[in-house]
C-alpha cells in the first residue's frame, strides 16, 4: 500500500461557480479486467439528496483494488476504484445535515447508517448497506454520478476515490480535524483500521502473548502497530520481501522471516522458534488462500498442543482445500 497525494490545496476547494453542476476532472478509468487504469477525463454530477462530493486530496492504494484488477473481487466494470482515501466537501445535496462545504473527510467504503441490525450492534459494524459483497457499484437511486465518454462509469465500494472528485452517501463520509495531514490520515480509511482493528477488537491480542503477521504490506505493519498497542511480547513478521523487514521492525515487530529462506515449512519454523509452543495470534494479512489455510494449520497446530480444538480448525482448513492431506502447505 502507499498514497498518492493530488496536488490540490484544500482551501482552493470551495469553488462556488461548481455549485450544483457537473464537474469536469481526472480519474483513474478501470475499463475492464487485468487492463492497466487508463487517466481520462470524466464527469462527476451534483451530489443528490442525502449525498456529497468531495475533493480528494490524498488517496492510497490498498491490495483490494488489486484484487478487483485481477479478477478475485468481482465488481462491475468500467469503474473507478480507490477507497482509502482523505479530502474535502465540496458540496452537498438535499438534507445533508452531518457535513458542509470545507469540511475535510475519509470517505468509508463500510458506510454507517447508524439504524441497520449491523450498526446498532455492539459486536460489529458491517452495515447492511456495503457494496461489498453482491457489488452493485450504484448509489441508492440505482444510477452512478460519474460518466466518461458517454458512459456510466460504476462507483466502488461506496467510495471511488481514484479522481479528483467523487460523490458519496453521507453515511459513507467521516468528519476529521481540519488540520490533519491527508497524505497520512488517508491510511485510516482502510488499511491502518483494518489492520490496527484487528490486533485490537477482532482477535483481543493480550499483553504478553506472541503474535505472528504473514505479510508487513500496509495491513500488516497495522497489525503489528495493534500488537505492540495491546502489549505482545513477541511480534514475528513473516514476508517474502526483506525490504518490508526495517519497517516492521520501526513499527514493533521483535523480529521478521523470510519463509524462502527456510527448507522446512514456515509453520514449523514458527514452533521451533517459540520452543514448541507455538504463537497465540496468526494473522493472515496477504490475500492469498494457500497462506489462509497455512494459518489456520498454525493455529491448529497450536491448539492441539495445548488441549483437543485444533482437531475442528485442522478440519476447516481441510475442507477450504478439498485436498490437504497434512497440517503442511508450503509457502509461493
Ligand atoms: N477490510 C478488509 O477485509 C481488508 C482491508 C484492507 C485490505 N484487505 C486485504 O488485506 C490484504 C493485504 O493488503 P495490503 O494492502 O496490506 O497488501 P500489500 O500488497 O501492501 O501487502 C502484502 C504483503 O504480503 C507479502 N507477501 C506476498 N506473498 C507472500 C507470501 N507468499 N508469504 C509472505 N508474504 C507475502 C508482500 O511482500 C507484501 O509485503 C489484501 O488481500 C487485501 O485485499 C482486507
Ligand atoms: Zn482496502
Ligand atoms: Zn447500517
Amino acid at each position: 500500500m502507499f498514497t498518492v497525494l493530488l496536488h490540490m490545496s484544500p482551501d482552493s476547494s470551495l469553488a462556488y461557480h461548481l455549485l450544483g453542476k457537473v464537474i469536469k476532472c481526472k480519474a483513474a478509468v478501470a475499463w475492464e479486467p487485468k487492463k492497466p487504469f487508463s487517466i481520462e477525463e470524466v464527469e462527476v454530477a451534483p451530489p443528490k439528496a442525502q449525498e456529497v462530493r468531495i475533493k480528494i486530496l490524498a488517496t492510497g492504494i490498498c491490495r483490494s483494488d488489486d484484487h478487483v484488477i485481477s479478477g478475485a473481487f468481482a465488481v462491475p466494470f468500467p469503474v473507478i476504484l480507490g477507497h482509502e482515501a482523505a479530502g474535502v466537501v465540496e458540496s452537498v445535496g438535499e438534507g445533508v445535515t452531518y457535513v458542509k462545504p470545507g469540511d475535510k473527510v475519509i470517505p468509508l467504503f463500510v458506510p454507517q447508517c447508524g439504524e441497520c441490525s449491523s450498526c446498532v450492534s455492539s459486536k460489529g459494524n458491517l452495515c447492511t448497506k456495503n457494496d461489498l459483497g453482491a457489488a452493485c457499484g450504484l448509489m441508492n437511486d440505482g444510477t452512478t454520478r460519474f460518466t466518461c465518454k458517454g458512459k456510466q462509469i460504476h462507483q466502488f465500494a461506496s467510495t471511488s476515490t481514484f479522481t479528483e472528485y467523487t460523490v458519496v452517501h453521507e453515511t459513507s463520509v467521516a468528519k476529521i480535524d481540519a488540520v490533519a495531514p491527508p497524505e497520512k490520515v488517508c491510511l485510516i480509511g482502510c488499511g491502518f483500521s483494518t489492520g490496527y482493528g484487528a490486533a485490537l477488537n477482532s482477535a483481543k491480542v493480550e499483553r504478553g502473548s506472541t503474535c505472528a503477521v504473514f505479510g508487513l504490506g500496509g495491513v500488516g505493519l497495522s497489525v503489528v502497530m495493534g500488537c505492540k498497542a495491546a502489549g505482545a511480547s513477541r511480534i514475528i513478521g513473516v514476508d517474502i520481501n526483506k525490504g518490508k523487514f526495517a519497517k516492521a521492525k520501526e513499527l514493533g515487530a521483535t523480529e521478521c522471516i523470510n519463509p524462502q529462506d527456510f527448507t522446512k515449512p514456515i509453520e514449523d519454523v514458527l514452533m521451533e522458534l517459540t520452543g514448541g509452543n507455538g504463537v497465540d495470534y496468526s494473522f493472515e494479512v496477504i490475500g492469498r488462500t494457500d497462506t489462509m489455510i497455512l494459518v489456520l494449520c498454525d493455529i491448529a497446530m497450536v491448539q492441539q498442543v495445548r488441549d483437543t480444538t485444533g482437531d475442528a480448525v485442522l478440519a476447516l482448513a481441510k475442507e477450504l482445500t478439498g485436498k490437504l492431506s497434512s497440517k503442511t502447505t508450503q509457502l509461493a
